[in-house]
């Protein structure tokens, strides 16, 4: 078993890089706090609150939903978890207000973070593999349609009871198109405001799901306060 002791860490990258791929699989070989952006939105939306209906529309045009809804969001997620507990952030932050906005709540917990590790796919990659997207919608892990048969698991395979597998609404063509324009325009700059601050990784991601997870394992073995321990 491996642990992290409050390691706190951004995974980085464009729509369909793999961030949510390698948080789970993060999640479960380290046992850290995963907070993406995205899946809070979308637990809202199913649950019909306010927020939800609010992103809904930002969401399916593949727009950023606004600062002054998003921020405080995730701020309050992180600001349940515990110092020693750690996190990995997925999908925030997303332009340079939310970094900004990100290190200065984290500063007034005297808190920093370890790293940021940006997942490097091209643009055709990433439309290929959202065309090919299903997800659970009870723990929100992402599959990909079997490249031989062209099949999307039936159910799935991680949930006790088998949850449904669904095509998100902003894997549409139009969607992706303006979430890639969004990304390469708004999140892209945010790349340069840490890496100002030494705490950018790039890692190639255009491998297997397992040789991009090795690499996340060795970035955090030196990412200094929440280095990775092994037991
Ligand atoms: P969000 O849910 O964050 O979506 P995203 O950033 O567009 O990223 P994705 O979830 O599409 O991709 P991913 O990198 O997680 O890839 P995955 O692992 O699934 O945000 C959705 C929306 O919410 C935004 O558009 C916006 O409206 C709103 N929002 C969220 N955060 C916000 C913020 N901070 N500010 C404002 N608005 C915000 O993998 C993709 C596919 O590829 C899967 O099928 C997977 O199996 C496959 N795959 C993964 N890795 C590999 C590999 N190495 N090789 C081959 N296939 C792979
Ligand atoms: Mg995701």
């Amino acid at each position: 078993m491996t642990a992290a002791n409050g390691i706190r860490l951004v995974l980085f990258g464009p729509p369909g890089a793999g961030k949510g791929t390698q948080a789970q699989l993060l999640r479960e070989s380290l046992g850290i706090e995963h907070v993406s952006s995205g899946d809070l939105f979308r637990h809202h939306l199913s649950n019909g609150t306010e927020l939800g209906e609010l992103a809904r529309g930002y969401m399916n045009r593949g727009e950023l939903v606004p600062d002054e809804v998003t921020i405080g969001m995730v701020i309050d997620r992180i600001s349940d978890i515990g110092d020693a507990d750690g996190f990995m952030l997925d999908g925030f932050p997303r332009n340079t207000t939310q970094a900004e906005a990100l290190e200065a709540a984290l500063g007034e917990r005297d808190q920093r973070l370890d790293r940021v590790v940006h997942i490097q796919v091209e643009d055709s990659e990433l439309i290929r593999r959202l065309s090919n997207r299903y997800v659970c919608r009870a723990c929100q892990r992402p599959f990909a349609r079997d490249p031989e048969t062209g099949v999307p698991p039936a159910k799935c395979v991680y949930c006790p009871d088998g949850g449904d597998i669904y095509q998100r609404d902003d894997d549409t063509e139009a969607a992706v198109a303006n979430r890639l324009s969004i990304y390469h325009q708004e999140t892209a700059p945010v790349l340069e405001f840490y890496r100002q601050r030494g705490l950018l990784a790039d890692i190639p991601g255009e491998r297997s799901i397992d040789a991009v997870h090795h690499s996340v394992l060795r970035i955090l073995d030196t990412a200094g306060a929440g280095a990775v321990s092994k037991s």
